[in-house]
């Protein structure tokens, strides 16, 4: 969050947008007007939405000349005013700091997609071409939560790094599509036209609230929004000093000397130069604690592996991506069902050879072009062995 106790430097990129912003009315929601002086007046609208500014002879630059440099030695930007700052300064809080009211529903938020999101996003959030899929699915229901992956089975596929299936506070997302979407005209999103998106997103990744379901009807508004539990909100910090934690992990924080206190007495925690003075500070380096009580990994109780893959056809998969090549001979493949193929590939060990697949290698393209992941396509590797022995 900005403060305006110090003097912070606007860049160009900021006062366009927030010149933007306050043209238009943010308080009610409605969407801002994109005045047309903004643009022309002092500067030339550059082709991804930035702003040009003059500078001498007719030469642009991305930031404009401190008119007010106030004897610093950075000549860009200015000193914001409070009212930019203020527009500017509207980050949105798990726990509801920010989150204005207003409410969408999904089938509106669809529509919007369709119109503004669609053309980077994919179909129904699906992603490609460098943009990021928003519909990875919830990590609770494909057993992918950072919680399974640390804590019961390192072995099973950690969620993929978007909104569904990580991101452990939806807070976020309504933050990032209302400042940040859609990528080439931010912040022109109303609350409204946000609530609706962000009930879409919900949709798109079965997340329930409250135990609801998120169908076309839903309307997602503040109170509801607050109610979104999301998959990974407790992967991320789990609580492994705290009552229920492990046994060694507990008995390291009981000392405070352990984390740069002087005395084992938190009113002397060592505040300066806390790294020079290394003896008082025991530091721990990556994989520091190690010796796990219980050790990481060991309770495997999560359901059977193939549960996983729930939906996952072996079978089906590998006729449309592997057979083409390994079905029969002519491809250079080794081919499904030629046992002495296989066990010549099988020297190499089975690892190399899963990575081999996963990588590619000469001409195998990486996992034979199969958008399947990593465990699915062991299963194929798996059934094209058990075929050829
Ligand atoms: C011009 C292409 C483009 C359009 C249009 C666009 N986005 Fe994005 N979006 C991006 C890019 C690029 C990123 C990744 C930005 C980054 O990682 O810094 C992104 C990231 C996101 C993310 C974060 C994803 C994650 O999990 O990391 C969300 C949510 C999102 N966009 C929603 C939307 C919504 C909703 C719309 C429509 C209102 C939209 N986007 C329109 C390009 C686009
Ligand atoms: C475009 C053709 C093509 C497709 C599609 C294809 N493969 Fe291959 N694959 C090859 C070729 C060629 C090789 C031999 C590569 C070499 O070692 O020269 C190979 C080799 C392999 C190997 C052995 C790797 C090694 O270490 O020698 C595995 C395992 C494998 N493929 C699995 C698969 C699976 C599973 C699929 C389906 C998801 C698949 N391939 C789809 C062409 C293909």
């Amino acid at each position: 969050m900005f403060k305006l106790n110090t003097k912070l430097i606007v860049t160009a990129s900021v006062v366009t947008a927030s010149a933007l912003f306050t043209a238009g009315c943010m308080d009610d929601g409605a969407t801002p007007v994109i005045t047309s002086q903004v643009a022309s007046a002092t500067s030339v609208a550059s082709i991804d939405g930035g702003v040009m500014y003059p500078v001498v002879n007719g030469k642009t630059s991305a930031y404009k000349v401190n008119t007010q440099s106030q004897g610093m030695k950075i000549n860009n930007g200015r000193v914001p005013t409070a009212n930019e700052l203020a527009a500017w300064d509207t980050d949105v809080m798990h726990g509801g700091i920010g989150l204005p009211e207003g409410s969408g529903s999904v089938e509106e938020g669809e529509e919007i997609y369709e119109a503004q999101c669609v053309m980077c996003h994919g179909d129904f959030g699906s992603g490609g071409g460098g943009y990021p899929a928003l519909s990875k699915g919830n990590a609770a229901q494909l057993q992918k939560t950072l919680t399974n992956n640390r804590w019961k089975d390192p072995e099973a596929d950690g969620p993929t790094r978007v909104f569904g299936s990580y991101w452990p506070v939806a807070s976020t997302m309504w933050w990032y599509i209302r400042d940040g979407m859609p990528h080439t005209k931010s912040k022109t999103l109303s609350n409204d036209e946000v609530y609706a998106l962000a009930a879409y997103m919900l949709n798109i990744n079965e997340i329930e609230i409250d135990g609801e379901e998120l169908d076309d009807e839903y309307v997602l508004n503040r109170e509801k929004f607050l109610k979104i539990k999301m998959p990974n909100r407790d992967g991320f910090e789990p609580n492994i000093d705290g009552v229920n934690g492990l046994e060694n992990v507990r008995a390291y924080y009981k000392n405070p000397k352990n984390f740069g206190a002087k005395k084992v007495k938190v009113s002397e925690r060592c505040m300066t130069e806390c790294q020079k003075k290394s003896a008082i500070v025991t530091r721990i380096k990556n994989g520091g604690i190690s010796d796990f009580l219980p050790p990481m990994s060991v309770s495997r109780d999560l359901p059977q592996k193939e549960s996983y893959d729930q939906g996952f056809n072996t079978l089906k998969s590998y006729q449309d991506n592997c057979m083409p090549c390994h079905g029969a001979e002519g491809m250079g493949a080794p081919v499904t069902g030629d046992k002495d193929g296989w066990v010549e590939v099988l020297a190499k060990g089975l690892d190399t050879v899963y990575k081999n697949g996963i990588d590619g290698i000469n001409g195998m393209p990486a996992k034979g072009g199969a958008s399947t992941s990593d465990a699915e396509f062991k299963l194929l590797v798996d059934y094209m062995i058990e075929e050829s022995k």
